[in-house]
């Protein structure tokens, strides 16, 4: 466990620390853009915020609808970012934790994510698991995580919140 981590659900007033988080872990505003429209379009399904006194990490997660498989609950991971400085001490690994556990007690069948597998496979992500998805980011990069049995049903076109488009 991460010392002196405090996870909890982002709060209005936390907008501005993970715009900025985000913005520098990334070295990009483009995330950071992702989450602000996420959330405008009422399109953040969990946003958690680990704090060391301040917002040291965030992980957002957005809906995603399974055409062939409308049933199916399902939502996009990311992004997750650690402010530089406090990376490599576990923030991310207890972030992700977390949230899946409250997604698993929300319900949830399935989770995708695009990242390094090298760092997703611990969680149990795989790209075999997303290999039966048609979705914009096809390829060795998009992984997926079965929380229930009902998402080995999973497959065909998934679309993404409406933020996504036009991101590569
Ligand atoms: C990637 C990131 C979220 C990881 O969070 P973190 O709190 O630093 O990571 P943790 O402490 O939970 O895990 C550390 C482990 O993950 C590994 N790791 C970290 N980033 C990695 C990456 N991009 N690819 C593969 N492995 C990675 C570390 O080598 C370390 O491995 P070890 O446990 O075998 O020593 C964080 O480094 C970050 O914000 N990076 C910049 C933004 C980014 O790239 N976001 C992720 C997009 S996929």
């Amino acid at each position: 466990m991460s010392v002196g981590l405090h996870i909890r659900p982002e709060e209005h007033s936390d907008e501005a620390a993970i715009r900025s988080m985000v913005a520098v872990a990334f070295k990009s505003n483009a995330e950071a853009d992702l989450i602000d429209r996420l959330r405008r379009e009422g399109d953040l399904t969990l946003s958690l915020v680990g704090t060391r006194e301040k917002p040291v990490g965030h992980v957002a997660f957005s809906p995603l609808h399974l055409k062939d498989a409308p049933q199916l609950k399902a939502c996009a991971l990311g992004p997750l970012a650690v402010l530089p400085g406090h990376q490599n001490s576990g923030i991310g690994t207890e972030l992700i934790e977390e949230a899946l556990r409250q997604l698993r007690e929300a319900g949830f069948d399935l989770v995708l994510v695009l990242g390094e597998p090298a760092y997703y496979g611990r969680f149990g992500f795989t790209t075999e698991a997303a290999r039966a998805l048609k979705t914009p980011y096809d390829g060795p990069y998009l992984q997926a995580l079965h929380l229930s049995a009902k998402a080995t049903g999973a497959r065909g076109a998934v679309v993404y919140a409406d933020a996504f488009t036009g991101l590569s």
